[in-house]
């Protein structure tokens, strides 16, 4: 298994520019289940969790190509891979097997498509992850009033619409907010549905509406996209289609927290700053410069030595702070000149990275739902383990500022979301190598 090795003690100052989302895309590659033509993704990240849903598609028999990288905006991250084409011919077949799902949780995200399109599906249940149950019942209560039977038998959800689903009004909100995927799904599934679909309590993430693009583009009658409240109304069939992937504003988010950690100056290119209001105001309530045009961002800091303002979080859905962004900020307060609060309020128990932070010298406790980070002048160099995709990204960038070196151990897990991550922050001036020996 890969490791990465960070020497820290650098100031990073640079241009990176901001790949595909990975949220996006993924259930956008479950949408080529709907389509009868090729679906082409431009600005496709080239993830592991990309290939794996490849891999989930490929079984449903979705064929999947990358295209050689264009001029014309078809190429990923820094003029990374081609646009990704998929295309679904004939009917799709209906089995997602527990060996693909378990991988990866976005599978469920086929669940929609194939019960809309084939009327039946069958899927592995995700089951929980490390940051706890994560249950898909909104998933399922969504399809149930879309007029889909849905059993669980054997580990699987099975579902049966045989005359088709027909539209309806469904609530999607759960009791830590609207839930992303499962608005996704719905939605997905509604696009072919005979009549109209009203989603209330609809997650507001612009993944949600970058998706709910594609499929307008792809021949989808959405209204409501951002909004809460989506009105679907359903066609008969949907086309092939071309769209540009959303910049990603986690990984876009990572890199600016990399860059104001260091103190540093990181300039992200080609990303959406609106989506990233919640940390650019947290970021200079924390003492660091942010600048944003149409379609950049820029941080900077003031030199290696200084810290942070304690600056507390909490998450929220969107346009809130993220909880995609909540282990980088506790990495970023393990220095901050004082005491902050990090609160999760999606997922109370996505905290892994606080064991690895506190053994790299972070001082934090946690109390239910809240860290409390006691900020220190100096973290040190250890032997830590990825646990997580964000936890592994909080890793790194604790190692970038850590006195010594920072092993991090199953970097697999960071591979997932964010694509070459080791060289993109070298770009920036880090000393960070992958190499293949670790635990
Ligand atoms: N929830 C339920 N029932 C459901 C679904 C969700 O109670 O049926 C709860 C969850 O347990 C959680 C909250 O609702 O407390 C929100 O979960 P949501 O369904 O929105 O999460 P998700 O769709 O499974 C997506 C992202 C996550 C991101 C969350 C929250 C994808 C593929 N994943 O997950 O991304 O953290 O939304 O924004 O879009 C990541 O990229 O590292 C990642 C984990």
């Amino acid at each position: 298994m890969d490791k990465f090795v960070v020497e820290g003690g650098v100031r990073l100052e640079g241009r990176v520019t901001a790949a595909g989302a990975k949220n996006a895309v993924l259930p956008m590659m479950a949408a080529a289940l709907l389509a009868d033509g090729p679906l082409r993704l431009e600005r496709a990240p080239n993830l592991s969790d990309v290939r794996t849903m490849l891999a989930v598609l490929e079984g449903l028999g979705c064929e999947g190509r990358r295209e050689e990288p264009s001029l014309d905006g078809g190429g990923g991250a820094d003029g990374g891979p081609g646009a990704l084409v998929l295309e679904t011919k004939g009917e799709p077949g209906v089995v997602a097997p527990w060996e693909q799902v378990r991988k990866m949780r976005a599978s469920v995200c086929v669940l929609g498509p194939l019960t809309a399109r084939a009327h039946r599906a069958e899927v592995s249940l995700p089951g929980g992850c490390v940051f706890g149950v994560r249950p898909i019942d909104v998933h399922l209560r969504g399809l149930e009033a879309l007029g889909a039977k849905v059993t669980i038998e054997g580990g699987y959800v099975k579902t049966e619409a045989p005359g088709g689903l027909v539209g309806a009004e469904v609530f999607l909100g759960t009791a830590f907010g609207p839930s992303v995927t499962g608005t996704m799904n719905v939605a997905m599934a509604a696009t072919l549905a005979k009549g109209r679909t009203v989603i209330h309590g609809a997650a507001c993430e612009p993944e949600v509406s970058d998706l709910c693009e594609c499929l307008v583009a792809m021949g989808a009658n959405i209204e409501g996209i951002g909004s809460p409240r989506l009105e679907i109304h359903g066609v008969e069939r949907l086309h092939g289609a071309t769209h540009r992937v959303l910049a990603d504003r986690i990984e876009a988010g990572t890199y600016l927290v990399a860059g104001a950690i260091t103190g540093g100056r990181v300039r992200v290119d080609d990303c959406r700053p609106g989506h990233l209001a919640a940390l650019t105001e947290r970021l200079r309530e924390a003492g660091f410069g942010v600048e944003r045009g149409e379609d950049w961002m820029e941080v900077f800091g003031e030199g290696f030595a200084q810290r942070a303002r304690p600056t507390d979080v909490t998450t929220q859905p969107f346009p809130g702070f993220p909880t995609d962004l909540q282990a980088q900020w506790m990495a970023l307060m393990c220095r901050a000149d004082g005491v902050s609060l990090v609160t999760e309020r999606i997922y109370p128990d996505r905290y892994m990275h606080l064991p690895e932070l506190v053994r790299m010298g972070a001082r934090i406790r946690r109390q239910e739902a809240t860290a409390v980070v006691e900020g220190r002048e100096r973290l040190s160099g250890a032997q830590v383990m990825a646990s997580d995709l964000r936890a592994s990204a909080a890793l790194v960038l604790a190692g970038l500022v850590a006195d010594g070196t920072t092993e991090i151990h199953r970097v697999y897990h960071i591979d997932r979301g964010y694509e070459r991550i080791d060289e993109r922050l070298r770009g920036l001036g880090a000393k960070v190598r992958r190499e293949a020996g670790g635990e």
